[in-house]
């Protein structure tokens, strides 16, 4: 800012092509000469390096490249979250349009989430800079001139399925037509279709239906035995395939610095939600560095029965790393916190949120926080939301006649994609 508003980068500007093309010849002459007489010495290069960043840095700063992507963002999973951090990668603010509940409601019906909580899943990916609340479906030639004008969005990102208007024709085909579109690769394995798909089928066991109903503390009603299909994904088979490239790209990459004070906070994460995204932001406000301890598939299904998680532990970690507030995560924490996990990770604060997903094959095990507890480093922390993962699903089965018919029409387009699709190099 003090930069910009100085002289010095205006003589800066102007004076800075000179020495540039100075630098780029003496660079030759000294790489020819070094390569030619072998040892010389170079003393004069450090020094003139640092200011030469100086002068990229602020003329990339004068020219950020804002890009633009938009979806529904409806039960929000960790393919949409590589999708904007593949449209993130392709700029360097990422604005994110979220269409309006009313325009869902047109073009594919009720949305499970509501505008407020799709926006707070949405700002609490580390990806996104801003977000345009109300986006429409379709994108109009009106909006993308909004876009542009005054967004200052240069570039519209969108996903490699083609987008036709009603009349048949590419929504995008304006901002192709000026240069100004970019296409990421759909990510291979998950949609909200399928998530849908996972709880409408648990639905389907007649057991597991009173596993959604208001929860009436009755363990019984839990102790269903474990059938002949995966109900890791409540029956569905799971086309995600967790490779380390992915973790690798969601991850901070970066442990505490020293003297930081790390939170530990743990939990299911199942269907990754506002709710969630919430504690997190509040866990991380009382420390340097939030790690999230995240159950084991087993576990969470001691915890509450054989239908869950939804997601599994891979999906749900991904879920949780695309969170801004999250550092570092534990891919399959135990269920209670012990002294060699403080140790190992210095923990300075163990939390846990007042609003949680009932547990009810708990009951009888020992607490998990005991540890902790003893320790005199547990806090409980007010739950902003009041929102779960059974709630959530609640929602769905009370619609499900709706989202039964809406899936079966997707899960036969999807079911023509995955027995049509080539091999595409995916990022
Ligand atoms: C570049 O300019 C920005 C203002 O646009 C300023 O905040 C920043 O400190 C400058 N960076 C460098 C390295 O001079
Ligand atoms: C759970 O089921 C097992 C075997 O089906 C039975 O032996 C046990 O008593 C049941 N437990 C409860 C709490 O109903
Ligand atoms: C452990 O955490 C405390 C903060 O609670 C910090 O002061 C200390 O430096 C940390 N230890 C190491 C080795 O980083």
């Amino acid at each position: 800012m003090e930069f910009e508003s100085s002289n010095w980068i205006k003589d800066g500007v102007y004076f800075y092509p000179h020495l540039f093309g100075g630098i780029m010849i003496t660079c030759a002459l000294l790489s020819f000469s070094t390569s030619y007489f072998g040892k010389i010495s170079v003393p004069t290069m450090p020094y003139l390096f640092p200011d030469l960043r100086v002068f990229h840095k602020n003329k990339s700063a004068n020219k950020r490249v804002r890009v633009y992507m938009d979806g529904c963002f409806d039960l929000m999973h960790y393919g949409h979250a590589n999708a904007l951090r593949q449209a993130k990668a392709l700029g360097d603010e990422l604005v994110v349009g979220v269409v309006s509940d009313e325009e869902i409601i047109s073009n594919k019906g009720p949305p499970v989430l509501s505008m407020q909580e799709r926006l707070a899943l949405v700002s609490g990916l580390k990806w996104v800079d801003e977000v345009i609340p109300n986006a429409p479906y379709e994108i109009t030639e009106d909006f993308m001139n909004r876009l542009f004008k005054e967004h200052k969005i240069d570039y519209i990102i969108h996903g490699d399925d083609p987008c036709l208007l009603p009349d048949g024709t590419d929504a995008y085909a304006l901002a192709k037509k000026v240069g100004r579109y970019k296409q990421i690769k759909r990510t291979e394995g998950v949609s909200s279709t399928d998530i849908v798909g996972r709880i409408l089928s648990c639905m389907k066991d007649a057991k597991s239906e009173k596993l959604f109903s208001e929860p009436s503390g009755e363990v019984d009603n839990l102790n269903n035995t474990r059938s002949s299909k995966s109900l890791v994904n409540g029956g569905h088979i799971s086309h995600f395939l967790p490779t380390s490239r992915r973790i690798v790209q969601f991850s901070n990459g970066k442990g505490p610095g020293p003297n930081s004070r790390v939170v530990y906070i743990d939990g299911a994460f199942d269907l990754f939600h506002a709710g969630h995204v919430e504690i997190l932001k509040s866990a991380k406000q009382l420390g340097d560095f939030l790690l999230v301890g995240i159950y084991a598939d087993h576990t969470v299904s001691e915890l509450r029965g054989i239908n869950f998680p939804l997601m599994n532990l891979h999906e749900r970690s991904l879920s949780v790393l695309a969170c801004r507030y999250v550092d570092e995560v534990i891919i399959g924490a135990p269920w209670e916190v012990t002294k060699d996990m403080i140790t190992t990770f210095n923990i300075s604060l163990v939390v846990h949120g007042t609003i949680a997903e009932k547990n009810p094959l708990s009951i009888g095990k020992s607490d998990p926080y005991a540890v902790p507890k003893n320790m005199g480093i547990f806090q409980m922390i007010e739950s902003p939301k009041d929102i779960t993962t059974t709630s959530i699903a609640r929602r769905i089965i009370a619609n499900h006649e709706i989202y039964l018919k809406r899936n079966a029409k997707k899960e036969a387009s999807e079911k023509k994609y995955y027995a049509e699709k080539k091999y595409v190099l995916a990022d």
